[in-house]
């Protein structure tokens, strides 16, 4: 992933490209490439690191003039940002050239079948495999669109795909699934784009094409096709947004965008984290007798809950430190340990040393990491990659959801791998799979949310209490009311309220409580008459019987889920909440005061 830019008319498309590659830079991306049609044949030019690396090197081998191209701006998810990688990816002698958004989940087997027909990979990306499938359909099919529709059935997984032919002069094509693709024309110009601010200098009408559909830009225009090949129409529709509007897909906020983008981001991270063969070999994974984990911020917060689902499922004792205090301590650890580092950028400075300091102490070291190419990925000795793809607001929302998915993943491999699930293990993988919905499902409870919000934005205090995997989703809850909402919310340990805060409890304090755990409810919920008791307003958020809490002011239902994966529901209307607390203080919750994405320094 992450941007495309498509078009097909009377002016050197290179230009164009270029323009539209740079209306996409907001998302982020480490390498890039065009290719750009020229006489018989299709001329491809790529660079790793940003677009003026490419501009330079198309300025020193002289700019490709041809009037129809296709460009790209990646975000590393299969293979590291390099050249090899960049998109355009192409069949071997030039003649398919296709840029990519997606996962395609069945790439392994493709390369397999590919290979053993005699195919050869230049890279590690998954989108080469659709290159060369695309490429062997059409040489058999010979037609473009039979040859999509070929390729649509044959392909698992979600992709946004622009693609040229080197025969097919002045003709560029898309197709899509689970990934957005629009297009749009204007007089004899077509223009087809990843995202809509790359085509508002020229359209404010843009067509999306149906899912698994097809579209062919050509001299005459657009021409839509749906899955089976059949000629459709696509009516445009008008976008009134400017610039700005459109890169946060019509949302106020990046940090609210993001939030939406978390089904799916989770469901890509569980198949890419259950498909991809997990680092360590399963001799390694059985002669662990310790785990430990260490991080900032948000993925600490991660890191803890991972605790609890390793401990309970591989039965393996897990110590969970903030990366800041481990450097500097002389960490006991056995020598079959395994240290993990959690971290979104993976260049966080106190992750990294942690890293660094395990690493020196000889430790086997795992990196759980969302930026390919980052300084932990390239100094862990095993790697495992998230897929929340760039994140742009500084509070995280997608990528720690994206980690604790990950651990899950993890978590249930270590514990089939040590025998620890005495038996079938598909109900709790089923649960991690679905989780999805259930997080869909919690981000439609945002009216919810926003009226809570209402009530304590002009606060000064709150608390959220919970217990076991409750508490670190206090934690994390708590940690977003401070970043955005910049309101003072502690965390505590439901039980060890009794032991000093209680005395901060005063008429109206709010007090957040979370209920997902069944075995703790009882006890959460004693814990929470005894703050109402003493004049709370309490909130529960739950997915436990209403009946429970008499002491609750108002219930967040969460949907179903197995307790063990609970969290990843409950911080979704905490991260709603805290994001309406800062919006309604009139506060730029996208960049917070005093913090930044990615702190590269001690
Ligand atoms: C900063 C960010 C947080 C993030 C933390 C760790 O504080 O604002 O959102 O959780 O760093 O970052 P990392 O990139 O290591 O996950």
């Amino acid at each position: 992933m992450c941007g495309i830019i498509g078009y097909v008319g009377k002016r050197s498309a290179l230009p164009v490209l270029l323009a539209g590659l740079g209306r996409l830079e907001y998302r982020g991306y480490d390498s890039s490439g065009v290719a750009v049609g020229e006489g018989k044949g299709i001329r491809i030019v790529r660079a790793a690191g940003n677009l003026l690396r490419l501009k330079e090197k198309l300025a020193a081998e002289g700019p490709p003039e041809g009037t129809w191209g296709i460009g790209h701006t990646r975000w590393a998810t299969h293979g590291e940002p390099s050249v090899s990688n960049a998109h355009p990816q192409r069949s071997g002698d030039g003649l398919v050239a296709i840029v990519h958004n997606g996962i395609i989940e069945n790439a392994g087997a493709l390369r397999k079948e590919l290979s053993a027909a005699g195919y050869v990979f230049a890279s590690d990306t998954d989108t080469e495999s659709a290159a060369l499938l695309l490429h062997s359909l059409y040489r058999a099919l010979g037609d473009p669109i039979a040859s999509f529709v070929a390729f649509g059935r044959r392909v698992e997984g979600s992709f946004a795909i622009a693609a040229m032919f080197s025969d097919r002069p002045h003709e560029v094509y898309g197709i899509r699934r689970d990934s957005p693709l629009i297009a749009g024309e204007r007089d004899t110009e077509c223009f087809l784009a990843s995202d809509i601010p790359a085509l508002l200098p020229y359209t404010r009408r843009v067509c999306y094409p149906e899912e698994n559909g097809i579209v062919r830009l050509d001299r005459d225009g657009l021409h839509f096709f749906d899955r089976d090949g059949c000629a459709c129409e696509c009516p445009s529709v008008s976008v009134s947004w400017d610039a700005e509007e459109a890169q946060k897909d019509g949302y106020r906020h990046f940090m609210r965008k993001e939030m939406e983008e978390q089904p799916r981001v989770v469901r890509d991270t569980f198949l890419s984290c259950s498909e991809e063969a997990c680092p360590l070999t399963e001799e390694e994974i059985c002669s662990l007798d310790q785990i430990l984990i260490t991080a900032c911020g948000s993925a600490y917060h991660a890191g803890l809950s991972a605790r609890e689902i390793l401990e309970q499922l591989v039965h393996i004792p897990v110590r969970v430190e903030i990366a800041s205090e481990f450097r500097y301590r002389m960490p006991l650890c056995s020598s079959r340990a395994l240290v993990i580092v959690i971290s979104q950028s993976g260049e966080t400075a106190d992750s990294l040393a942690a890293l660094r300091l395990a690493k020196e102490r000889g430790f086997k070291t795992l990196a759980l990491v969302n930026v390919r190419g980052s300084t932990m990925a390239r100094e862990a000795e095993r790697v495992v990659y998230t897929r929340a793809g760039p994140e742009i607001a500084v509070a995280t929302t997608k990528a720690y959801s994206a980690q604790l998915m990950a651990m899950y993943v993890l978590a249930l491999h270590f514990a089939r791998v040590r025998g620890c699930l005495q038996g079938d293990d598909l109900p709790l993988t089923q649960a991690a799979r679905e989780l999805s919905f259930g997080i869909s499902r919690c981000l439609q409870g945002e009216e919810q949310m926003q009226r809570i919000a209402q009530q304590i934005y002009q606060l000064h205090d709150i608390f959220l209490v919970g217990r076991g995997l409750d508490h670190t989703v206090c934690m994390e809850g708590a940690l977003k009311l401070k970043e955005v909402g910049y309101l003072h919310a502690e965390a505590y340990a439901a039980g060890e309220l009794k032991h000093g805060t209680l005395s901060l409890i005063e008429r109206g304090t709010p007090v957040i409580g979370v209920v997902t755990q069944p075995r703790l409810a009882c006890k959460t919920a004693g814990n929470l008459a005894e703050v109402k008791s003493r004049g709370a307003r309490v909130v529960v958020i739950t997915t436990q019987e209403e009946a429970v809490f008499a002491a609750a002011d108002e219930i967040v239902r969460l949907p179903r889920v197995h307790p063990l994966f609970a969290a990843s529901l409950a911080v979704i209307p905490l991260q709603l909440l805290a994001y309406h607390v800062g919006v309604l203080k009139g506060l730029d919750v996208d960049r917070p005061r005093n913090l930044a994405k990615s702190v590269t320094v001690e």
